[in-house]
């Protein structure tokens, strides 16, 4: 089976500061680095990582050939890339001591993937393979219309989150995880809480205090700690944690075992500075003392 990732491509421009800025405050960095980001990539790299078939259907502008070229060595199929006019998508993240951070995003090429583009992708897909989105491209929901009369199983990380954007996608969806912030925002949105939702399978994350499975066919609802570690940068970690679920489950494994799997890749995330290009591989993920 194949995971096929509707997904944004960034570079991200990572700045290392004493604290988080203020309004109208100038702040001096103690360290620059840039990585292949944006949550698309991020979760290409994870769930490939994972050891997943992973094609990600995605735009980059003729700077960001690097970032193809990144993804292809990472192990993602990246025939589905197109090189636009716009520019490349771009993060500028700014990381405190504590592993908090705030993030500045320019779409640029992620938002000119064309309908054509994504059917064209799309008819490689078969019954059973996954479509993965998040929300930093254009397209989510002929994409996920798509995904539902090929017989695609659907999942959706709400991220960024947007509550109009769920809400659009929503119908069509049979996975979705999300934080509990966002959780919040769409029963507020939808006078729905997780459990009830339209969709078979739904997680909601914590952060440091883990994350909570619901099974809403069967009403079943599980919690899943995460693990104790010492966070330097939180960035990605969550798109780790999505990438490894995939994959998990791509391979069939139950989805209590995809998610502590899943949850030891996060927390190894969290311990490191960067994004996609310091995703753990299996290995790692299974090796790990946690
Ligand atoms: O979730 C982290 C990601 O958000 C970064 O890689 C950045 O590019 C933004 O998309
Ligand atoms: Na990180």
């Amino acid at each position: 089976m194949a995971i096929w990732n509707l997904g944004s491509i960034n570079a991200d421009m990572v700045y290392a500061v004493p604290h988080l800025p203020g309004p109208g405050e100038t702040l001096a960095a103690t360290e620059l680095s840039q990585f292949l980001g944006g949550k698309g990539a991020n979760m290409s790299v994870a769930a490939a990582r994972a050891g997943a078939h992973v094609c990600h259907i995605g735009a980059v502008g003729a700077d960001g050939r690097w970032a193809v070229d990144r993804l292809t060595e990472y192990g993602v199929d990246t025939r589905q890339i197109a090189e636009v006019s716009a520019p490349t998508g771009h993060a500028i993240i700014a990381v405190e001591a504590s592993g908090e951070n705030q993030i500045l995003l320019f779409a640029g090429a992620n938002h000119a993937i064309t309908t054509d583009q994504l059917g064209q992708a799309m008819s490689q897909a078969g019954a059973g393979d996954i479509l993965v989105l998040q929300n930093e491209t254009n397209a989510q929901v002929e994409a996920v219309k798509m995904g539902r009369e090929l017989g695609l199983k659907v999942c959706y990380a709400a991220a960024p989150f947007d509550a109009d954007a769920v809400q659009a996608v929503l119908p069509y969806l049979d996975f979705l995880i999300l934080n509990e912030v966002e959780a919040a925002q769409l029963q507020e949105a939808t006078g729905m809480a997780p459990q009830d939702l339209p969709v078979a399978q739904v997680i909601v994350t914590f952060g440091a205090d883990g994350a909570r499975y619901f099974d809403t066919n069967t009403g079943e609802n599980q919690v899943f700690p995460a693990f104790k570690v010492k966070a330097v940068d939180t960035t990605g970690a969550g798109d780790t944690f999505t990438g490894y679920v995939l994959a998990g489950m791509d391979r069939g494994l139950p989805m209590p075992q995809a998610i502590s799997q899943a949850m030891r890749a996060a927390a190894i995330m969290v311990t490191r500075h960067g994004t996609a290009d310091v995703i753990p591989d299996l290995k790692d993920v299974q090796d790990a003392i946690l």
